[in-house]
C-alpha cells in the first residue's frame, strides 16, 4: 500500500456522493501483520487462530499463562518454526526472508558459554550484513546502552544470570532491527538487568522499531506505555491500553483489626469502598490494603471467554 505524500484536498460532498466516502485516516503501515496463525505439536493445539499486527514504534506487551502459545508464536515470526496455517508478514515479507529485519531474544538462553559478549554480539551483527567500523560502533553502543561494556570480553559462561539475559538482548538488538522480538527478556532478572531492558526497548522503539515483548510482569508494561495483547489457548483474546482492558476490573480492599479479625472487599472503587469500611469498622484497625487489579485479575475476568 502506498502512502500519499500530501494528504488529497477533501472533495467537495457532491463529488464524495456515491463514492466510498471520504478517505479514511490512514495508519502507519505495520511492521508486523499476523493472521489466523495455526499450529499443532500432535494432540497439542499450540496456536489457534493468532492474529497480531504491531505498527512501527508500538510495544506490544504480550501476556498470558504458561501454554497460551506465546513462545510459539515467536518461534513462527522469528522463521525457526513453520506454521501450519495462517500468514505473517515482516514489512511485507514472508518470515525467511525477513530475517535480518528481526531481532529475537529467545525465552530460553542461547549463549555459546565459551564465547564472550563481544564475540556474540559481532556474529550476530555480522550474519546481518555490519561490517567493519559499523559493526564496532554497534558492539559498543548496544554495550554501552545494556550496561555491559565492562563485560564485553568475558566468556557467556562466566556471565551472572542478568548478565546473559541482558547478553542475549544485545544479540537482538545489535542490527537495529524493524521487529524486535523479546521473549520475557527479564525471567529471572535482577533491577540493574531489568533497568537496562526496560530503557534500551523504550529507546529503540522511540526510533521506530516494532516491539512484541512477553512478560509476566504488568508493572514493566505499564513503564514501557506499551498496550496489551492478552494471549489464550493460542489466540489473542484481548487487545487494548492497560487503561482500556483494567479499568473498572476489581480490586481488592482489606482491612486488618487489631483483634486479628479481616474484612475483605472485592471493588471497582477502591477509595470508596475503604471509606465505607473505615466508617463501618467500629473497632480498632491495625492496617489497610488496597490492592489494585493487575494481569492475574485481568485473566479472571476473561475467562467468562473459555469454551468448556
Ligand atoms: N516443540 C514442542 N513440542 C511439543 N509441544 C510444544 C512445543 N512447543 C510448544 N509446545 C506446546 O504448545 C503450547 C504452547 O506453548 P508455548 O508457545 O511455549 O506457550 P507460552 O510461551 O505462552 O508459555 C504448550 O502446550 C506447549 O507445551
Ligand atoms: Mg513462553
Amino acid at each position: 500500500m502506498k502512502i500519499p505524500a500530501a494528504p488529497s484536498p477533501p472533495t467537495p460532498p457532491e463529488e464524495a456522493a456515491g463514492s466510498a466516502g471520504p478517505p479514511a485516516e490512514r495508519l502507519p503501515e505495520p511492521v508486523l501483520e499476523v493472521t489466523g496463525l495455526t499450529k499443532r505439536y500432535g494432540d497439542v493445539e499450540a496456536l489457534g487462530g493468532f492474529t497480531l499486527s504491531v505498527a512501527p514504534g508500538e510495544i506490544v506487551g504480550l501476556v498470558g499463562h504458561n501454554g497460551a502459545g506465546k513462545t510459539t508464536f515467536v518461534e513462527i515470526v522469528s522463521g525457526l518454526v513453520r506454521a501450519d496455517g495462517g500468514t505473517v508478514r515482516v514489512v511485507g515479507h514472508d518470515p525467511h526472508s525477513a530475517r535480518h529485519m528481526v531481532g529475537v531474544a529467545p525465552q530460553h538462553l542461547a549463549l555459546y558459554p565459551s564465547f564472550t559478549v563481544r564475540e556474540h554480539l559481532k556474529l550476530f551483527g555480522g550474519l546481518s550484513g555490519l561490517r567493519r567500523g559499523a559493526l564496532h560502533e554497534a558492539v559498543d553502543e548496544v554495550a554501552a546502552d545494556l550496561r555491559l561494556t565492562e563485560f564485553l570480553d568475558r566468556p557467556a559462561g562466566f556471565l551472572s544470570g542478568g548478565q546473559q539475559r541482558r547478553a542475549q538482548a544485545g544479540t537482538a538488538l545489535i542490527h537495529r532491527p524493524a521487529l524486535l522480538l523479546l521473549d520475557e527478556p527479564t525471567a529471572g532478572a535482577d533491577p540493574e538487568t531489568r533497568q537496562a531492558l526496560l530503557d534500551t526497548v523504550r529507546r529503540r522503539a522511540e526510533a521506530g522499531a516494532a516491539v512484541v515483548y512477553t512478560t509476566h510482569y504488568l508493572a514493566e508494561l505499564t513503564e514501557l506505555g506499551a498496550t496489551l495483547a492478552v494471549a489464550k489457548r493460542g489466540r489473542v483474546v484481548a487487545r487494548g491500553t492497560a487503561a482500556d482492558l483494567l479499568t473498572g476490573l476489581p480490586g481488592e480492599v482489606r482491612l486488618t483489626f487489631e483483634d486479628g479479625t479481616e474484612d475483605r472487599r472485592s471493588t471497582a472503587d477502591p477509595t470508596g469502598a475503604l471509606v465505607e469500611m473505615l466508617a463501618g469498622a467500629g473497632r480498632p484497625v491495625a492496617s489497610v490494603d488496597v490492592h489494585k487489579p493487575d494481569l492475574d485479575d485481568l485473566y479472571r475476568s476473561l475467562a467468562v471467554l473459555d469454551d468448556d
